[in-house]
């Protein structure tokens, strides 16, 4: 038996191109693994009225391990339209299989790196005062709080009348009061002491393991007092742990202006869900974008891993596939080091930094083209293609080790 289960959900899209790269990679450096299906997505609500079935669920709590593809979430009245006739009228109601994954498994910490690979043709580049360009070379990783915070779920519109009565009860609430219900929506952002140490600790942990210089907290707790208040304050009692290690604090509106003017100036950062996801997404694009951003959903006992991207369905149906497998690979990788296969992971990273590098096989978004049909024709690499030039990077290099 292998050392490892990897319960594998490729979703709908090209979630099922890209997932069958990443296991290729993952058997060509070895990696002890028995690879099981999980089914999840749009095809399984419209079947089972739940698009993360509970078979997928019990996968998950036995083998504790996920690669994850990506899904497709439609708007309220596509989901209903397409759900099963039989199970219309039922009360099925569609949530995003990724964010009840992450509550139900305590997902709460998730982990984007965002690195730049050099010689990738689609990192950000400076001009100088002087002239000419920089290319800062960027090392940023996030770690931003995965299941609470905007992202809680607590929202409402029309609120029923203990919410409004709870609501009249603020002083600052007086400015909505007149607002009609179904005119005014809510959300909840929620933040508790405990996931704002978690997410802490796990940056601070990250940063001192990998030598990372400080640990950057982007919030916003001038205006948000009581919520990025708490996640400041947290922050800074957990780093009277690492005092090798600063905490510097930045709002989120100034950091993502700040990100084009120095990002070789930030190493790990922390921040609440939608915060983390904003910031994430604006590093991933100076270091190649969605082809190259992957993540890593962390809990105490699962932890699932996935590319940042989506299903892509203007892409799903093409063949050969187009989509650049990079992203997938990579989180991949991630999983590898989440199980302490440093080494394999490390190996993947360099034939994919060697890859880009050499720049000679590229996917339609590393050429800086329009996807669609069109796109082998001017020379884009195929998904498999992609994936086979790694391949030949990770045996040249195995090669050179025996
Ligand atoms: P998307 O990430 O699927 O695609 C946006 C665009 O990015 C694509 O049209 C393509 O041009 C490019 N792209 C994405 N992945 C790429 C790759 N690997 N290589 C090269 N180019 C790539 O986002 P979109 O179009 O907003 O959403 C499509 C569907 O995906 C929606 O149903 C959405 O709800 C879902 N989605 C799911 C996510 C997940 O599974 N975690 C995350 C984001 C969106
Ligand atoms: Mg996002």
């Amino acid at each position: 038996m292998a050392k490892h289960t990897v319960v594998s959900m490729p979703g709908d899209g090209i979630g099922n191109q890209v997932l069958p790269e990443a296991i290729r990679v993952l058997k060509a450096v070895g990696f002890d693994a028995d690879y099981v299906h999980g089914d999840i997505g749009w095809e399984f609500w419209c079947k089972e009225g739940n698009a993360l079935p509970d078979r997928t669920v019990a996968l998950l709590t036995k083998h504790k391990l996920g690669l994850f593809g990506a899904i497709t979430s439609k708007p309220k009245k596509e989901a209903d339209a397409e759900l099963d006739p039989a199970l219309k009228g039922k009360g099925y109601v569609y949530y995003s299989p990724i964010v009840t994954m992450r509550q139900l498994f305590h997902l709460s910490i998730s982990v984007r790196p965002c690195i730049s690979f050099p010689g990738n043709s689609l990192n950000f580049i400076r001009k100088k005062v002087e002239g000419g360009y920089d290319e800062p070379y960027v090392n940023v990783v996030v770690f931003r709080q995965n299941t609470e915070g905007m992202y809680s779920g607590v929202e409402w519109t029309n609120p029923p009348e203990l919410v409004m009565q709870a609501l009249r009860s603020h002083p600052r609430f007086k400015s909505f009061a007149q607002t009609p219900g179904p005119d005014l929506a809510v959300s909840v952002r929620v933040i508790t002491r405990k996931n704002a140490e978690c997410i802490a600790r796990a940056a601070f942990g990250y940063a001192r393991q990998h030598g990372y210089k400080k640990v950057t907290i982007c919030e916003k707790p001038n205006v948000l007092r009581e919520t990025s208040g708490m996640m400041e304050e947290v922050a800074k009692q957990v780093a009277k742990d690492y005092p090798e290690i600063p905490l510097r604090s930045t709002n989120i509106d100034a950091q993502t202006m700040w990100l084009t003017k120095n990002p070789e100036d930030y190493g790990v950062i922390m921040a609440s869900n939608l915060f983390g996801d904003v910031i994430s997404d604006a590093f991933a694009g100076l270091v190649g974008g969605l082809g190259f951003a992957a993540s890593g959903n962390i809990g105490p006992e699962v932890a699932v891993f996935e590319p940042t991207h989506g299903s892509a369905p203007k892409y799903a149906e093409l063949n050969p596939p187009i989509v650049n497998p990079i992203a997938m690979i990579l989180s991949a990788a991630m999983m590898l080091d989440h199980v302490g296969e440093v080494e394999r992971a490390q190996h993947i990273r360099n034939a994919i930094a060697a890859v880009v590098k050499e720049g000679k096989v590229r996917s339609y978004d590393m050429m800086g083209i329009s996807g669609g049909p069109n796109a082998i024709a001017k020379g884009a690499a195929s998904t498999p293609q992609m994936t086979d030039a790694i391949l030949a990077k990770i045996e040249t290099a195995s090669a050179k080790l025996v």
